[in-house]
C-alpha cells in the first residue's frame, strides 16, 4: 500500500510541484490531495496541471481543525507535508498525526523563525543581518511556529553582493534538492 501524503501550501506551490514530480516514478508515495488556505494561490493551477484535486479551507477552519481532520481521514492520509504553508497547524491535527507532519523553513532555524517570518521576510532579514550563510531547515511541526525538532539542515553562502531575491534563489535550489529526499529518508 503506498503511503498517502497531503500537501499543504499557501502560495506558489513550487515545492509542492517539485515533490510530486520527484515521486512520480516511485510507487511508495502518493499525493491524493493538495490543501490551501488561499483560493487564488498559484498552487491550485499547479495542482490542476498535476491532476491532483486541491481544496481551500478558511482561516477559521484551519484554527479549529476538526473539518480538516475529517477531510484527511476521508482521504486516508498518512502524512502531511507543509510546502510554503503559512498558517499555524491546529492542535487537533498535530495530536492526530504525531511526528507525521513536517515543514520546510527557508533559513537556518532557530534563526529567522517564528510568526511573520516567511518567504521574502526571511530573506530580507538575512540580507539585513550581514550573516555569511543561510539555508533550509526541515523540521517536525509542533504547536509553536518553527519550533519542532529539526530533521535536516543545508547551508548556502550569503555574499555581500547578495540581495533578498538572490538569497531566495539559492534557498529554493536547496529546497528542491533536499525536501523530497528527506521525505523519502524519513518515511520511505
Ligand atoms: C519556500 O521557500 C518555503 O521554505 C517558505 O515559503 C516558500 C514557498 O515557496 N516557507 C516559509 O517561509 C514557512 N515559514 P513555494 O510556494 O514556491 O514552494
Amino acid at each position: 500500500m503506498p503511503l498517502k501524503i497531503a500537501l499543504f501550501a499557501s502560495g506558489s506551490g513550487s515545492n509542492a510541484e517539485n515533490i510530486v514530480r520527484y515521486f512520480s516514478t516511485n510507487d511508495k508515495f502518493v499525493f491524493p490531495v493538495i490543501i490551501s488556505n488561499k483560493s487564488n494561490a498559484f498552487v491550485h493551477d499547479r495542482a490542476r496541471t498535476l491532476q491532483i484535486p486541491s481544496f481551500t479551507f478558511s482561516k477559521d477552519e484551519f484554527s479549529d481543525g476538526e473539518k480538516i481532520l475529517g477531510f484527511l481521514k476521508q482521504y486516508e492520509i498518512d502524512y502531511v507535508v507543509l510546502a510554503g504553508f503559512l498558517l499555524k497547524v491546529p492542535k487537533v491535527l498535530i495530536d492526530s498525526f504525531p511526528n507525521k507532519i513536517i515543514n520546510i523553513h527557508p533559513a537556518l532555524l532557530p534563526k529567522y523563525g517564528g510568526k511573520g517570518m516567511y518567504g521574502h521576510h526571511v530573506h530580507q532579514a538575512v540580507a539585513d543581518s550581514g550573516d555569511t550563510e543561510s539555508g533550509i531547515t526541515i523540521h517536525y511541526v509542533n504547536s509553536n511556529y518553527d519550533e519542532g525538532d529539526i530533521i535536516f539542515q543545508a547551508k548556502c553562502a550569503v555574499l555581500p553582493s547578495d540581495t533578498p531575491d538572490t538569497i531566495a534563489d539559492k534557498v529554493h535550489k536547496l529546497e528542491y534538492d533536499f525536501y523530497p529526499k528527506v521525505i523519502e529518508d524519513i518515511w520511505g
